[in-house]
């Protein structure tokens, strides 16, 4: 007899939280997201949001890769939210991108560049 391997069916999170009106330093949240489908990294910032307003994001502008506005970094790498997809079973890091002011969490202020050198966008 034999057992078929079932196909990993979440996906794990370690998402940036800081609040710098009332928080020392960052932190990461672990969070464990159950899906058996893809999704993009913005459909999953939206579906984390509305588990936890608390959790800070923006959410779609034009989710054609167009606006900008889901720009965030996912391990490290600067992506477009809505055009990256993130698989079941995979394991990933979000940030806030780096080349702006930071707000809270994973939301930045794109009027408000801040220098970068050695980022590659
Ligand atoms: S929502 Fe506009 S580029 Fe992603």
């Amino acid at each position: 007899m034999t057992t078929q391997k079932k196909p990993p069916d979440e996906i794990t999170i370690r998402l940036f939280r800081f609040d710098p009106a009332f928080e020392q330093e960052p932190r990461y949240e672990v969070i464990t997201y159950a899906t058996e489908e893809p999704l993009s990294v913005m459909v999953l910032m939206q579906q984390l949001h509305a588990l936890d307003p608390e959790r800070a994001c923006r959410t779609s502008m034009c989710f054609k890769g167009a606006c900008g506005a889901c720009l965030v970094q996912l391990n490290g790498r600067s992506v477009l939210g809505c055009s990256t997809l993130i698989r079941p079973g995979e394991e990933i890091r979000l940030d806030p991108h780096p080349g702006f002011k930071h707000i809270r969490d994973l939301v930045v202020d794109f009027s408000n560049p801040v220098s970068t050198e050695g980022e590659s966008p």
